[in-house]
């Protein structure tokens, strides 16, 4: 019985260090961060989290738009705007592969991963492609779920602290959240893959409803997608497992034994629970410091369908307008910085350069150097074909186009026709 017994505490030892290691710790201690950064606050973030990610950044994913003086070093990442992931183990893996990614540059794909308390990997670049077929920013899925990791992690080393203390019935039985976690997360990221793939609206390519693969390899519009368990995962299989074998060595150890406490284990239970309801309120006091529930409920709001309401069309006025052309402004800025660093990380991803308007505004559907995607190869047209089919698209507002030619000047309209008329030569 004793063996049995001891064993049991071991492996529910074991799943509380990774349960720790993996989730509570950089969870609880990034909470917030992202939000900060948003904000403009980077002040405001506490100097432990700085060393918290760079640690935890080992071996990750690293875009190629990330400068090598920036990887894995959170500091000079917010200095220079990156795109900051979260820290804790990655559960899932999402990736997409599209010629306009080529091998080259993108060996693993488009990746993005999920995370119990967010998302990593190149969320802004999948959020542009998910835009083209309708479908909601990455952010939007688990949004409630994410708000609310924390918490329940901080709850899940609580419950297997408690059972290495305590010999309670009770306690025992809740081993089965532990054991049942990986199934959890599979049912909660399906059910959000359904969401995704049932709520488009408005995209410039309109494919049918469909179930995004949750495993393995599938396809969208013309994209061929990946989906598999990452460390995050096997974390969890790992948690799940050993908690199954402590609960029932445990139950067998003390079948038909009386049980009793002694005051040492509620001395452990009192250091317990402070601990964890501690980091509860800590985490808690980060929530009503960064408005968690508001920004949630703005987002949800913004990412809701909006009813084209034809009759009621309003001009903006010229502040509106200002606002706008500087918002464009700012992305068009952003993008180029980006293309930028990808082009001196990569060299230039396709056989020869193209203007960045071009990369821009064309490349993600007609390819980087023209050679076709989603939409038809455009080497070997001619400048007078062109001109006349944009403005044809113009006129039309045809809705493959008309987001991008509007953004453009008759300038840069002109300059790319006149590059696009050149690809057949090079
Ligand atoms: C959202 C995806 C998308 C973007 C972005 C896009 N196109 Fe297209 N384009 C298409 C599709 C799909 C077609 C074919 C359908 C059609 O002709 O209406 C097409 C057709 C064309 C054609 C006609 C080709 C032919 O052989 O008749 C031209 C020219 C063209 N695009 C130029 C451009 C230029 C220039 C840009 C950048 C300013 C651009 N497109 C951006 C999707 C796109």
């Amino acid at each position: 019985m004793k063996i049995g017994y001891i064993a049991a505490k071991i492996f529910a030892l074991f799943a509380l260090l990774i349960v720790l290691y993996g989730f509570v710790v950089p969870s609880v201690g990034f909470h917030g961060t992202l939000e900060r950064i948003k904000d403009g606050k980077a002040e405001e973030i506490p100097s432990y989290v700085y060393p918290l990610w760079n640690f935890y950044q080992k071996g990750r994913y690293v875009s190629i738009n990330t400068p090598q003086k920036a990887r894995g070093d959170l500091q000079k990442m917010i200095e220079i705007s990156e795109e900051i992931g979260v820290p804790s183990l990655p559960v899932w893996n999402f990736s997409l592969e599209a010629p306009n990614y080529p091998k080259e540059a993108f060996p693993y794909g488009l990746p993005v991963y999920i995370h119990f308390d967010g998302l990593s990997g190149e969320v802004h670049e999948m959020n542009t492609i998910n835009h083209y077929v309708g479908m909601a920013r990455m952010e939007r899925g688990g949004i409630y779920e994410r708000a609310l990791a924390p918490y329940a992690l901080i709850m899940l080393a609580m419950l297997l602290a408690l059972f290495i203390i305590y010999n309670n019935k009770w306690i025992g039985r809740l081993m089965i959240i532990p054991v049942i976690l990986p199934l959890v997360f599979i049912g909660i990221y399906g059910y959000w893959l359904y969401w995704f793939g049932h709520n488009l609206h408005g995209g410039a390519i309109t494919i049918e409803p469909f179930m995004p693969v949750i495993l393995g390899d599938g396809k969208v519009a013309q994209f061929t997608t990946h989906a598999y368990p990452v460390i995050g995962f096997w974390a969890l299989v790992a948690v799940s497992i050993l908690s199954l074998l402590a609960w029932w060595l445990k139950a067998r150890a003390l079948r038909g034994v009386p049980g009793k406490t002694a005051s040492l284990q509620h001395l452990f239970m009192v250091i317990v629970l402070t601990a964890g309801i501690g980091a509860g309120a800590y985490v808690l006091k980060t929530d009503i410091e960064v408005d968690t529930l508001g920004k949630i409920s703005a987002f949800v709001d913004a990412s809701k369908p909006k009813i084209p309401v034809e009759s009621t069309i309003i001009e903006p006025s010229e502040s509106e307008k200002e606002a706008i052309q500087k918002e464009r402004e700012e992305e068009r800025k952003e993008q180029e910085l980006k293309i930028k660093a990808l082009e001196e990380r990569a060299g230039s991803a396709g056989k020869f350069k193209v203007s960045q308007i071009y990369k821009s505004s064309c490349a993600p559907c007609h390819g980087v150097n023209g050679e076709g995607n989603v939409g038809p190869k455009l080497i070997g047209l001619k400048k007078d074909d062109l001109l006349k089919k944009i403005l044809e698209f113009k006129t039309q507002e045809e809705e493959m186009h008309i987001a991008v030619i509007e953004f453009m000047s008759d300038e840069e309209i002109e300059q790319v026709i006149e590059e696009i008329a050149q690809f057949e030569a090079q």
